[in-house]
């Protein structure tokens, strides 16, 4: 096992009627922005019970995130947080609002332009206080210290990380789920799932807790995940599913072994050129991925057909080339095509992406960094 130190200071907060704790999760002094999306909480009721449990507090509110959250709306953010003097920002949504407001934390306080934070890895020394409701199970952003923000202008998605964003607490009411539209959930099952893998397979450092750790999330988002779409008002199906997305990335799983995250890199540019979902990148990008590392990852794969997959042949080029299979039908069975040309996109994007990774610098990828820009065009050349 690698060397690590861990500490995660996100206070959970989980299960039905949840949100009412707000109350005493806000403190009477704090001025608070209330930072949420297009208006689906006003749709559920999370609005409702968000603004009720505040009634004590004062708060101004900021709307209009967007899915895969622009830059420029967010320093509109930042310009109230600064001018207000806002002592507590609280995010109501998935993780475009999470992430939106964490980037929002990190630029009102910071000196100089806050692109920085995401062009130039711009070291963050100080953020305002942030909490969160979440509304869709996906990212881990309600309890980790990561944000990906997109400047439509360039159609650039980049990503920090600081330890000084994690929310202080996170409220996670599954029942706010119950509203997701079909295709939402689904995305946040694939998600969830690819976190687990681009922390599990890689190669062996004798790292079982950790192993069976995601062997355990892999296997319950493999089980619950189609149920979310089957029988969309079961609670439990919901409360497991919001459960395994939050420990799928906070943290714990990835401590002491390698990562991988090529997959997201990769996933990241097709969102910012092609606009398509960011679960729906990562179906597309993972199994070929799978395909092209199958030597570097030989072990792991092996390991992840037999324990999660439960395949057991001698063969063992056979047992791989049917755990990508059934990598790939479970995101088709969650409704997630798994080929650039299902999204319209053909070989002529390739270059166009590769490009992108270049400009961007993702030349060594993977947890080998051996993804190298022309690894990279192998991987989308068996994706279309
Ligand atoms: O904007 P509203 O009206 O709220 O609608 C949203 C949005 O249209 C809707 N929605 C959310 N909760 C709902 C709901 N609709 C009905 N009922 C509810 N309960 O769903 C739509 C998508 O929301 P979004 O927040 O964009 O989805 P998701 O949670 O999948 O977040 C995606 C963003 O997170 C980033 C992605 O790159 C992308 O920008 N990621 C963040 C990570 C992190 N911080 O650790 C890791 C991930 O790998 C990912 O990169
Ligand atoms: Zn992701």
């Amino acid at each position: 096992m690698l060397n690590f130190s861990y500490q995660n200071p996100t206070r959970i907060i989980f299960g039905r009627e949840q949100i009412a704790q707000l109350s005493s999760l806000v403190k009477p002094d704090q001025k608070v922005l209330l930072i949420y999306g297009g208006g689906s909480i006003k749709k559920n009721g999370v609005y409702d019970q968000v603004t009720q449990a505040l009634a004590g507090s004062t708060f101004i509110e900021f709307s209009g995130v967007e899915p895969n959250p622009s830059f420029e709306t967010l320093m509109r953010a930042t310009d109230i947080v600064r001018r207000e003097k806002i002592d507590l920002i609280l995010a109501v949504g998935g993780g475009s609002v999470i992430d939106g407001a964490k980037f929002v934390a990190a630029a009102a306080l910071f000196k100089g332009d806050a692109w920085d934070i995401l062009a130039k890895g711009a070291k963050i020394t100080e953020a305002v206080a942030l909490g969160c409701v979440l509304t869709l199970p996906a990212t881990g952003t309600e309890s980790n210290g990561n944000s990906v923000v997109t400047r439509y202008e360039t159609q650039e998605k980049l990503a920090f990380s600081s330890p000084l964003v994690y929310p202080q607490f996170a409220i996670l009411d599954p029942t706010v789920t119950f509203s997701l539209p079909p295709k939402q959930a689904a995305n946040g099952v694939v998600d969830a799932f690819v976190h687990v893998m681009e922390q599990y397979l890689t190669y062996p450092v004798n790292a079982p807790v950790q192993d069976r750790f995601a062997e355990g999330l892999l296997l319950t988002l493999i089980e619950e995940g189609p149920k979310v779409l089957a029988e969309p008002d079961d609670y439990e199906v919901r409360a497991n599913v919001m459960w395994a997305a939050t420990m799928a990335l906070n943290g714990l799983i990835g401590q002491g072994v390698p990562q991988d995250w090529a997959t997201h890199m990769i996933g990241h540019e097709i969102t910012a050129l092609y606009g398509l979902d960011h679960a729906q990148t990562l179906a597309i990008v993972l199994p070929s991925l799978m395909q092209q590392q199958r030597q570097q990852k030989r072990a792991k794969l092996l390991q992840f057909g037999q324990r999660v997959w439960q395949l057991q042949h001698q063969d063992e080029e056979r047992l791989i080339d049917e755990t990508i299979s059934h990598t790939r039908q479970f995101f088709e069975r969650m409704g997630v095509p798994t080929r650039l040309t299902d999204y319209g996109l053909k070989a002529d994007v390739v270059d166009k992406l590769v490009d992108k990774l270049v400009q961007h610098k993702m030349v060594k990828l993977g947890e080998h960094g051996d993804i190298t820009p022309e690894v990279s065009r192998t991987i989308l050349q068996h994706a279309l």
